[in-house]
């Protein structure tokens, strides 16, 4: 089996981290493999706000649990996560964005790292502190919040999959 293949069948979704950082040097890695992710006529409408600072992590837990209605730690005390915002303006720029976020949880997987998509990001940025906060890190522009992608060291062993739905795949011959 290819390696691509086995990250694509063995990614799981983390929902318990360790507190430890992730280097900088991994994060790179796994943000350029959101770079390189397909985009609608290559406009590359994502971008992406690589939160690393606690603080501001701690913050957007925060708006995200406020907007789920709970009090806990919707990135699972994930050290980082990575937003992906995306141009409005662009036909495409929901499913570019995803796609920018299956990425990076595939390259986090490949490079021994948990991941987990977070949802409520639109919600997250859309809120006056959303924008202000894209206004603090010198984001401007229409962008909507796809998602985020919580990264860090998993803390306990990954499930296994469910198994796959026998009405998933229509033969077409
Ligand atoms: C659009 C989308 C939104 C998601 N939102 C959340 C979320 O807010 N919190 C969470 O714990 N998992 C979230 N997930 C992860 C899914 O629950 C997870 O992918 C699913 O249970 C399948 O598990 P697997 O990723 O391990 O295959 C989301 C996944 C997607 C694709």
């Amino acid at each position: 089996m290819s390696q691509v293949m086995d990250a694509i069948l063995t990614r799981r979704s983390i929902r318990s981290y360790k507190p430890d950082m992730v280097p900088d040097e991994l994060l790179d890695q796994i943000v350029e493999a959101g770079t390189y992710a397909a985009t609608g006529m290559g406009a590359q409408s994502p971008i992406i706000a690589a939160v690393t600072n606690k603080n501001i992590r701690d913050r957007l837990s925060r708006m995200n649990a406020g907007i789920m209605g709970t009090g806990t730690d919707p990135f699972y005390g994930a050290p980082v996560v990575l937003v992906v915002l995306a141009d409005r303006n662009r036909s495409t720029y929901l499913y570019d964005g995803s796609l920018v976020i299956g990425n990076m949880m595939l390259a986090a997987h490949d490079l021994g790292l948990g991941s987990c998509w977070i949802h409520r990001a639109k919600e997250e940025f859309d809120s006056p502190e959303g924008k202000a906060l894209l206004k603090e890190w010198g984001i401007e522009g229409d962008y909507e919040g796809i998602g985020h992608c919580i990264v860090g060291y998993a803390d306990g062993a990954e499930q296994a999959a469910k198994p796959r739905k026998s009405s998933y795949v229509y033969h077409v011959k």
